[in-house]
């Protein structure tokens, strides 16, 4: 079946091995068969510089017509000193700008983190808050915060918890619930 519905998966940390990245992955693989998530490529963004917000590089054009483009928005989280990571906050200012074009407006969203002692509480606080900011609609409930998240993973970025992977789920069959309320 082909997808009906388009998901944009944004993740704050641009390793090689990234967690986060992984956990956008393993949601992928959970998705119902009319919804597809394509994974945003964060790597060729650089520095914002507002002189250059009407007119901005070719990978902040991309991101920002992906963005427009998605049903729903699917944001992977990492904690950097107590916050969201610096990928990611720059990403979202190039793609908030000019304020009137911004894409973020009435997207539904989600966020999950794949994290260290507190499994990223911190980032996902300051994530809701900037993205009350741009007008999304964040899903409440049920959070998706992994603590310890090395021990959950394979070397292959497959989550072998069990007990995390019925967390997934049950946060991406709500994140489905979720988006169907504003369409
Ligand atoms: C610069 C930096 C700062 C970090 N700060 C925190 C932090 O404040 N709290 C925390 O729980 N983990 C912190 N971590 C650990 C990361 O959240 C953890 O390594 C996570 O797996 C990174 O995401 P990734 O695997 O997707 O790259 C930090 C990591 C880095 C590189």
């Amino acid at each position: 079946m082909s997808a009906r519905l388009h998901i944009l998966g944004i993740c704050g940390s641009l390793r090689a091995g990234s967690l986060n990245t992984a956990l956008l992955r393993n949601a992928q693989a959970m998705l119902p068969a009319d919804a597809s998530l394509l994974i945003a490529d964060l790597s060729g963004i650089p520095l914002f510089n507002q002189d250059l917000e009407h007119a901005p590089p070719e990978a902040v054009q991309t991101f920002k017509a992906q963005i427009a483009s998605a049903d729903a928005l699917l944001f992977a989280v990492p904690e950097y000193n107590y916050s969201l990571s610096g990928v990611l906050k720059n990403a979202i200012d190039w793609a908030s700008r000019p304020p009137e074009a911004q894409p973020f407006a009435g997207k539904p969203a989600a966020v999950m983190s794949a994290g260290g002692r507190f499994g990223g509480v911190r980032a996902q606080a300051h994530f809701r808050q900037i993205a009350a900011g741009l007008g999304m609609f964040v899903l409440p409930k049920p959070e998706l915060l992994i603590p310890q998240a090395k021990q959950k993973f394979n070397p292959a970025g497959e989550l072998v918890d069990p007990e995390v992977c019925d967390q997934l789920r049950a946060f991406v069959e709500a994140f489905m619930r979720w988006i169907s309320r504003w369409r």
